[in-house]
């Protein structure tokens, strides 16, 4: 706790929160609601200027040259097609207004059932993990409880856990039959909670397993989070969108639960992470956004929820890289873009289809059951009678073939990074690894 007293900046926006959306306040950590965008310092004076300085402008923190940002050759023969405000100046902490437009509006296209509820601008991340971390620093006090299936990405403990110290609860992901989505269990956790606060994290396509619900489950999740809320726990639901457009299954939901969770409920805020990195095939680009959705959200609550989130990103890092952010928006403007999105994807299905064909193959059935998966980068075995780790290891001696152990009996395999021609291989030798660690 921090003795300093609270911000009148941060105050306004508690009270925005408290008179629009009390809920919300009472979801916040205490961080969260220590902080605020410090627009009346340095960032503001530099604003004005930008609009008012004629004759000179000295407020900005960077080098300026023929009026432009300052740069050397070396570096700059490496970038083309980007002018250099596009690449050297500051992007504002909150991202560049024009890319978090585009990125709203490709939001709203791709989630109809959003309607016309209103939500927050998304705000710009250094990728992904980045907005999981601000979710973090906004909503996880020491002790506050997470709920999130077993089958989950282990970052999500490093940063909720390991840094902030919540408290992880986790369900079964699969029911038992290994059919489908285990509903049952997820309301069951669910009700443990009640009245009480909760951060629900749901990641669809999920890493590992690479499954996303049916339209029937997807449903469920959204009746189960509704149906809490409305009985008193106040939810934080993250949905997690990495893999989002990756679907190889017409039973897919293919919409964002955050569409209906947004809308769903004064008890419920969704919280949308997403971004460029696995969508557009840009890992290394480090862009993605956090948006935020809660039924009567009002423009003051968002700007209020915006404001905390830009302040965390200017104190930790102060702004997101602009090239990335440049090249994203240069993408998504692109005519181009979703044929040749859609042509990486088609890739991806063909990769999903031959891996599920091999498998699956009866000879292999004494040697693992398969996770259901209908979508994303990965799917995910479940070894019989071996361990994960040893049988990752002698694949990896043995055959040379890379897989991930998680768990005791989970192997992950990436079907994403492997050619069609390389899958009946990985299966064949991963089949092999496991019987000789079994010595049967
Ligand atoms: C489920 C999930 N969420 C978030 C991330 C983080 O993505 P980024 O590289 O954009 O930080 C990953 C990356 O593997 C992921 O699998």
């Amino acid at each position: 706790m921090s003795a300093a007293p609270l911000h009148p900046l941060a105050q306004a926006a508690n009270e925005a929160l408290a008179k629009d959306c009390p809920a919300v306040l009472g979801m916040l950590s205490e961080r969260g609601k220590r902080f605020f965008f410090p627009a009346k310092g340095i960032l503001a004076q530099g604003a004005e200027a930008k609009q008012k300085a004629k004759t000179a402008n000295a407020t900005v923190g960077i080098a300026t040259e023929n009026g432009a940002p300052m740069h050397l050759a070396c570096v700059h023969k490496y970038y083309q097609g980007l002018a250099p405000t596009e690449i050297y100046d500051y992007a504002p902490s909150y991202g560049k207004p024009e890319l978090r437009t585009a990125w709203a509006r490709k939001q709203r296209a791709q989630t109809p059932s959003l309607g016309d509820q209103p939500t927050s601008n998304p705000v710009v991340t250094n990728a992904l993990t980045h907005g999981l971390g601000l979710v973090g620093d906004l909503f996880l006090d020491p002790g506050d409880e997470v709920l999130s299936s077993d089958l989950m990405w282990e970052n999500y403990n490093l940063n909720w856990e390991t840094r902030l110290g919540a408290h992880y609860n986790y369900y079964p992901f699969f029911d038992a039959g290994l059919r489908g989505y285990n509903l049952k269990g997820f309301g069951e956790a669910l009700a443990r909670f009640r009245g009480r606060k909760l951060v629900v994290s749901l990641n669809f396509p999920n890493n590992p397993s690479g499954y996303t619900p049916t339209r029937a489950e997807a449903r469920g999740i959204c009746d189960a989070l509704k149906a809490e809320a409305d009985a008193g726990t106040r939810l934080v639901v993250v949905v997690d969108d990495a893999y989002y457009g990756m679907f190889f299954d017409d039973a897919c939901e293919t919409e964002s639960l955050f569409g209906r969770l947004a809308r769903a409920s004064e008890n419920l805020l969704a919280v949308k992470i997403d971004g460029a990195t696995k969508e557009e095939f840009v890992w290394g680009l480090r862009v993605g956004f956090i948006t935020f959705g809660v039924k009567n959200g009002t423009a003051a609550a968002y700007k209020a929820l915006e404001d905390k989130t830009a302040g965390l990103i200017r104190a930790y890092v102060s702004n997101i890289s602009n090239p990335g952010q440049s090249i994203v928006l240069k993408a998504l403007n692109d005519p181009e873009f979703h044929a040749q999105q859609a042509e990486k994807v088609a890739l991806l299905r063909s990769r999903a289809a031959a891996t599920a064909r091999e498998c699956r193959k009866a000879e292999y059935a004494d040697c693992w059951d398969v996770y259901p998966f209908n979508s994303g980068y990965f799917m995910c075995l479940r070894l019989k009678e071996a361990d994960a780790d040893t049988v990752r290891v002698r694949l990896l001696d043995d055959h040379g073939v890379g897989t991930i152990a998680l768990g005791k009996q989970e192997l992950r395999i990436a079907f994403s990074c492997l050619t069609e021609a390389q899958i009946p291989a990985v299966f064949a030798s991963a089949a092999k690894a496991v019987r000789a660690v079994r010595g049967r």
